[in-house]
């Protein structure tokens, strides 16, 4: 089988998995679920039932390399088989020396020793209160000894895969986890100090300079396993600055987040994707400022927001979606209820991310989020659900139209926010022929208008894709085409229209 791979093309990325154009649909796994076996596998288990195609997996250096130089590998071997078991590819996440600006996954016996890997410092003061009350451990990025064992375990994690997983179920990695440093804009540590005198004054910030030393060392991590097994590796953003937050250290300072892509992406080439984590209301701003010329979009954390994904996928070609908690989903919601369905079509929306024919529908939020043109002809996305009010209304009949009341997309809540399911309307739009749609969501109705020419629809066919085949359903008239696709189910239609 050949590697998976990300191909970069005229108008954007592709991610090739068995050769062929794939969309990543799942969640990630929460921290401590692939710690011990029968977990993960209830936990992949249930991942099939919420019609995910992957999940993202982790593994913990603590647990990997308990002892220096001795590797522990049943964990990864469960979650492989598991895995596969399950149908589902893997993305796994190296929980090495940083955890979201902490290093909790470093094993004892580094953490132990502050002199062979010295702990960063947040202030000048090298006994500072601030330093000493903090609660979890931070090392310091700039520690050459902690890079070595880092990468070390890493290159002992690519070559078990490299040996052990010959049909590539694990199919990219991630390098770290939302790394930067908190509480200060740098590391005043001694060896950070070095490396300021040495490089500082390369830089324009300290935030800059911070970017720089954790981009090197996950380059280097990246370089050395790629050697081995040349998987796709990214990395992930703890999203900043955020509102209310005015300088590095309120967000993870050197992270890859929105101040500092360039600085990563200059630093460490190895990295294919700078990923944003999005937890912010604000999620269709970052994935603009993520989805770049240089860099795809992948979304490895997110809440269940299943309109989220087909901005996602519709608007900046994304090559994958995972909400975190994948244990949490409830079965039947509107994430897993779209991803069923996209997932059966993922080559068709990735050739048509290639050739630049997909858009993403949002008629509840304006016009900019509903229209495009297309050639003389305005394809505009409208909510059937308040057109179909308005029409009752002018029929003067009380029909006690109501949307469903709303639903959670999570069960074992541990924090309820955000996670209302959605039933406004949504969708992706693919043109497939200069006259024809095929139209994927819920609640919307394209309507096409044009100054130059009469056009009509001819006809509306509703249907599903098999395995990126499409399979014709009924032909929707009369009544029935006052709904192209349901009004609170994810549906397919393929609409045709006729110039005149
Ligand atoms: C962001 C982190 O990257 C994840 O590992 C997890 O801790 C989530 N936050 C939410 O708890």
């Amino acid at each position: 089988m050949p590697l998976p791979e990300i191909v970069r093309h005229e108008t954007g990325y592709q991610l090739l998995v068995d050769g062929k154009p794939t969309i990543l649909l799942g969640g990630q796994v929460r921290n401590s679920s692939t710690s011990h076996a029968e977990y993960t596998d209830r936990v992949f288990r249930k991942a099939g039932s919420l019609n995910y195609n992957f999940v993202i997996g982790a593994v913990s250096w603590s647990e990997f390399e308990p002892e220096e130089g001795v590797f522990d590998f049943h964990l990864l071997e469960e979650q492989l088989k598991s895995a596969r078991a399950n149908k589902l590819r893997l993305a796994l996440i190296w929980f090495g020396a940083f955890k979201n600006a902490t290093g909790t996954y470093a094993p004892s016996w580094v953490r132990k020793d502050s002199t062979r890997f010295p702990r960063a410092q947040i202030s000048v003061d090298s006994n500072s209160a601030i330093k000493n009350s903090r609660a979890n451990p931070v090392l310091s990025v700039f520690s050459e000894a902690l890079c070595q064992a880092d990468t070390r375990a890493f290159e002992a994690l690519m070559s078990y895969l490299s040996e052990h997983d010959p049909n590539h179920t694990v199919v990219m990695v991630q390098v770290e986890n939302e790394v930067g440093l908190l509480g200060a804009a740098r590391d005043y540590s001694p060896e950070a100090e070095a490396a300021w005198l040495e490089h500082g004054s390369d830089w324009p910030t300290e935030e800059a300079f911070m970017a720089w030393g954790f981009a090197s060392y996950c380059e280097r991590l990246a370089k050395a396993g790629k050697r081995i097994k040349a998987l796709p590796m990214f990395v992930n953003a703890w999203l900043g600055p955020q509102p209310g937050q005015t300088k590095p250290g309120d967000w993870p300072s050197g992270g890859p987040s929105t101040n500092v892509l360039e600085v990563w992406k200059a630093t460490a080439p190895s990295i294919d994707i700078l990923c944003p984590d999005i937890y912010v209301p604000e999620s269709h701003s970052f994935m603009a400022i993520y989805h770049r010329e240089d860099n795809p979009l992948f979304i490895p954390e997110s809440r269940h927001k299943a309109a989220d994904v087909a901005w996602a996928l519709g608007e900046h070609h994304a090559l994958g979606y995972s909400v975190f908690g994948a244990e949490d989903g409830r079965v039947g919601n509107k994430l897993s209820e779209l991803y069923g369905v996209l997932i059966e079509a993922d080559s068709v929306i990735s050739q048509a991310q290639r050739d630049g024919r997909i858009w993403a529908v949002l008629p509840s939020q304006g016009a900019e989020k509903s229209s495009r043109i297309i050639g003389d002809t305005t394809v505009t996305a409208v909510d059937a659900f308040a057109a179909l009010e308005r029409f009752v209304e002018h029929a003067g009949v009380d029909l006690n139209l109501r949307r469903p009341e709303p639903a959670s997309e999570l069960e074992n809540l541990p924090v309820a926010i955000d996670s209302a399911t959605e039933f406004g309307p949504f969708g992706l739009v693919i043109q497939e022929s200069p006259s024809e749609f095929l139209l994927i969501g819920q609640g919307v109705n394209l309507v096409f208008e044009s100054a130059r020419q009469t056009v009509e629809i001819d006809y509306v066919q509703e249907g599903k894709f098999t395995s990126n085949t499409w399979v014709k359903g009924r032909t929707l008239n009369g009544d029935e085409r006052l709904n192209q696709v349901p009004l609170f189910e994810i549906g397919c239609a393929r609409i045709r229209v006729l110039t005149l």
